[in-house]
């Protein structure tokens, strides 16, 4: 009965399922997911997982650029063996974890302060369930047995994955936000992730999430080879064809109901889009960027925004494009198809509700609230880290600016134009006007190494993304333009000179956006300047990853939560 025994204790379904009704071996090799709190230290860490020298956690973190500086909700990724062990009360139930000893600190500790040290790994009654004291105060001194439950693949589910993260979900996480985090955001891999993680799919705040991550040179790693692998090969194209006919019934389903949905690259005829928008006249031009000019139209019974731009396509723009429009993520505005004529047209969706910076700076839309920017602060996060770590081949935006971030009608934020900077590099032809060869961006929004020497990384968006981030607590245009007293500067500037000052908090007040009539928490506001700071750092390296800003802005966005919770 361990299985239930582990559900019950753990709230993990997935523990033993994950690994097989009852493990016989384990694995060299699974990894924790650590919620580094502002009290979190790496050499803390690393010591109650019996790990001598943080250091050695660091290769598992390539994101971690300065030790000393971790935001908070990070996941630090601790290493450790995943061993088959039984429980004490009935060796022969066995289960997959790791095993580490605690050495109580004389305090008069509960089971519940030692699960709080590791950060939801384990839970307060596994504890007692696997140690011989009785719950409450433990002894003053001495040490306990810790286990983290571990997952080593599951051969009957896929032979490709054999490296998991144990990652238990924290207040404001659900099993498809986490999902979607790692990359497993298409059908295929939600329903891939859920075979891995049966009775999880809906999970919330709660449970434990087994998830397939790569090894440090950025590839799965398989299951290690063993017996039976003939019998599981037939076992993997059962499945594979299993899955296969559930996505044709899913996308069969689909097709009737979402017109040009499914259908991944659509080429328009000329005269469709034209009839579509009236020969593109005014009436149908809802606004002109740097690349050209963008309509409105219906194509197919859906919404579309058709950009007509300034160039001509070559074959390679062409072969790029259709890669684009396989990109799909729910923080990314559709690329629908395009249109080759004496120019280039692409077709997007059409999102309904301006963009943010005309949310900020125009005028005849309501103020957004806190919490919508927060929303959309984490929105426009996901769908850069998106293109920066799961896209194939992965993209730098290179022009992130409010302007390119598009709200649609619930508030929820988009980015659109990823991939046009890239286009514009690969062989386009200008017509009226010429596009820039190397740099493409936008003043205000782009960092010192760009600007000055056109070096590209996805460090380029995180600096364009800080600027935003200042720009949803202040409402101030990226460069604050010059008044009789005072010269023109970049609002980094501005906030950096109030996060210097010892009263920063009131100084942070000065520069808040008036629509919001001080309805915000101080707290979390010196939070995003903080992270914003960090996001425009002079020097790239020191800029976090946008997964680590993601991450910052999820525990963020749950703690607001709970504090408009609280006033209730
Ligand atoms: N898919 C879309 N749905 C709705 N409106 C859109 C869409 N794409 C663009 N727009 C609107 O069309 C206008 C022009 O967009 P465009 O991308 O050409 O210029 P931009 O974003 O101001 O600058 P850039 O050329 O640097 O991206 C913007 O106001 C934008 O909000
Ligand atoms: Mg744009």
């Amino acid at each position: 009965m361990l299985p239930l025994l582990l559900v019950l204790l753990t709230g993990a379904a997935p523990t033993v399922s994950a690994s097989g009704d009852g493990c016989r071996v384990g694995c060299p090799l699974a990894l924790a997911a650590y919620y580094f709190s502002d009290e979190s230290n790496l050499t803390f860490i690393a010591s109650i997982f019996g790990i001598a020298d943080y250091t050695k956690l660091l290769p598992y973190n390539p994101d971690i650029a300065d030790p000393n500086y971790i935001v908070t909700g990070y996941r630090v990724s601790v290493p450790f063996p995943c061993s088959c062990l039984g429980l004490p009360a009935d060796p022969a139930s066995t289960f997959l974890a790791g095993s580490f000893s605690y050495t109580l600190t004389g305090g008069g500790e509960t089971y519940g302060d030692v699960a709080s040290q590791f950060a939801n790994l384990t839970t307060a009654s596994w504890l007692a369930a696997t140690n011989a004291h009785p719950a409450g105060k433990l002894p003053a001194a001495g040490k306990i047995n810790v286990t983290v439950n571990c997952s080593c693949g599951d051969k009957r589910v896929s032979r490709r994955y054999g490296l998991f993260l144990t990652y238990p979900l924290w207040e404001g996480e659900t099993f498809s936000s986490v999902a979607e985090h790692y990359g497993f955001s298409s059908r295929a891999q939600l329903e891939l992730l859920r075979r891995f993680n049966p009775g999880m799919d809906g999970a919330s705040g709660k449970g434990i999430v087994f998830i397939p991550v790569k090894d440090a040179d950025s590839n799965y790693r398989p299951l290690e080879s063993g017996a039976g692998t003939l019998l599981h090969f037939c076992e993997i194209c059962f499945y594979i064809k299993a899955i296969k006919h559930r996505q044709a019934k899913l996308n069969g389903k689909a097709s009737q109901a979402e017109g040009m949905k499914v259908d991944r690259s659509i080429e328009f005829s000329y005269e469709e889009l034209s009839d579509a928008t009236n020969n593109f006249s005014m009436e149908h031009k809802i606004g002109q960027g740097g690349f050209g000019s963008v309509y409105y139209a219906e194509l197919r019974g859906e919404k579309a925004a058709i950009k007509k731009m300034d160039t001509k396509a070559s074959q390679e723009f062409l072969a790029e494009l259709k890669v684009l429009t396989r990109v799909h993520h729910s923080n990314l505005v559709r690329l629908i198809g395009y249109c080759v004529e004496s120019c280039l047209f692409l077709v997007y969706e059409f999102i309904e509700n301006g963009n943010l910076s005309q949310h900020l700076h125009g005028t005849g839309y309501e103020p957004l609230s806190w919490t919508s920017r927060v929303q959309i602060a984490l929105d426009s996060a996901r769908g850069l880290e998106y293109i920066h770590e799961h896209t194939v081949p992965v993209y730098v935006h290179r022009d992130i600016k409010s302007a390119n971030i598009l709200i649609d009608k619930d508030f929820r934020a988009k980015v659109a134009d990823f991939g046009l900077t890239k286009l514009s590099e690969i062989g386009t032809t200008a017509t009226s006007q010429s596009l820039p060869s190397r740099v493409v961006g936008t003043f205000g929004y782009m960092p010192p190494e760009y600007a000055r020497y056109g070096e590209v990384s996805p460090k380029v968006d995180v600096y364009a993304f800080g600027i935003v981030l200042y720009e949803l607590l202040s409402a101030k245009e990226a460069i604050v333009r010059s008044t009789e007293f005072t010269d023109a500067h970049g609002l980094a500037y501005l906030f950096e000179e109030a996060l210097s000052m010892p009263n920063h908090k009131e100084a942070l007040q000065e520069l808040m956006d008036p629509r919001l009539g001080g309805d915000y928490p101080i707290d979390s506001v010196v939070k995003i300047a903080y992270l914003a700071k960090s996001c425009t750092h002079e020097e790239p390296r020191m800029r976090p990853t946008m997964r680590s800003v993601v991450v910052a802005l999820m525990a963020l966005s749950s703690k607001d939560h709970e504090l408009t919770r609280g006033q209730d």
